[in-house]
């Protein structure tokens, strides 16, 4: 028996950083990419092996490695995942998983692959698990990546619909009352989400008066671009977007590649654009009207992306 399951990447519209300090973030997933996890049963004897084929790796879960070494994240993953589902007998799995969501980009690599894996063990042993579950679980394996996670990028790979979030608070679906395009530039550097919020959380120790006063300002941006998406201002959004990058390049997330192509995408037209994710490197997003998305995201590759990923977000009125 064969069992499937797949999981989308993420992009931070608001609230990066700030998050990991309480206050409110918005994430949307991003389908154009995804993890997928490959669950068969295997032979008698073998126990679960996992193969990662993108890393070029096959272990078997039990296997000891280096607390950094991808494989920790990923047997700890199916361990995890099959204490919750009560599984205490051996069992004989292979279990393959690979992914086109490019890797420490800030398109949420990790909490993609750990979603596929745990979806697909759930689904093959004949658990239903509601997508809470999934992100709780997931979030263990985002401690292992990035030490301490705010919980948004499980959260919205786990639940693939916008979020409004706020850490230790119930995960609030998001309403986007008008239809809206970005462009995703990547900017081919890594971005090392445990590095840079350990940065910040650096500059937080040094000087906790400067640093709230840039989440403070990031929180409330964030929450006054939850009335924009849900009241359709579309416009508003983008100012929102411009703010929320003066503030990140104040925290010293920012990077001259990230800076060009913002940069770049407002000149093209662009309603908006910021970093997103954790920031050094790693992608921006710009925000656009299906008229401008294409022009934008060429402009992007024309200042050096690397690649680009053009996602709608909304389309049709979603409840609350
Ligand atoms: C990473 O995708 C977003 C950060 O805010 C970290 C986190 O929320 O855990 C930088």
């Amino acid at each position: 028996m064969l069992t499937t399951a797949y999981a989308p990447g993420k992009s931070i519209l608001f609230g990066e950083h700030a998050v990991v300090y309480g206050r409110p973030a918005i994430a949307v997933p991003v389908t154009q990419v995804r993890a997928c996890a490959i669950v068969e049963d295997a032979p008698r004897g073998q126990g679960i092996s996992i193969r990662a084929t993108d890393l070029g790796l096959t272990h078997r879960v039990g296997a000891r490695v280096a607390a950094n070494h991808p494989s920790h994240a990923l047997q700890a993953t199916v361990v995890n995942t099959l204490e919750r589902l009560g599984v205490d007998r051996p069992l004989d799995l292979t279990l393959t998983v690979s992914s086109t969501v490019p890797m420490a980009r800030g398109l949420g690599s990790g909490a993609a692959l750990a979603t596929a894996i745990v979806r697909s063990l759930a689904d093959h042993l004949g658990h239903d698990l509601a997508p809470q579950e999934v992100s709780d679980l997931v979030y263990q394996t985002e401690i292992i990546h990035h030490g301490t996670p705010s919980g948004i990028d499980n959260t919205v790979i786990a639940f693939e619909q916008p979020v409004y979030f706020v850490r230790d608070e119930p995960m609030q679906l998001l309403r986007v009352r008008r239809p809206f395009w970005l462009a995703i530039g990547d900017t081919g550097m890594a971005s090392l989400t445990r590095i840079a919020v350990g940065d910040v959380r650096t500059g937080w120790a040094g000087n906790p008066k400067k640093y709230d006063a840039l989440f403070d300002g990031i929180g409330a941006i964030a929450a006054a671009a939850k009335n924009a998406l849900s009241s359709g201002r579309i416009g508003a959004l983008g100012k929102l977007m411009n703010e929320n990058q003066a503030l990140l390049q104040a925290l010293g997330v920012s990077s001259p590649e990230l800076n060009r192509l913002v940069a770049a995408a407002r000149d093209a037209g662009a309603i908006g654009a910021k970093l997103c994710g954790a920031g050094r490197g790693g992608a921006m997003l710009a925000l656009a009207t299906a008229a401008k998305a294409e022009g934008v995201a060429a402009e992007l590759l024309r200042a050096g992306a690397v690649g680009v990923i053009v996602t709608q977000v909304g389309g049709a009125v979603t409840e609350d």
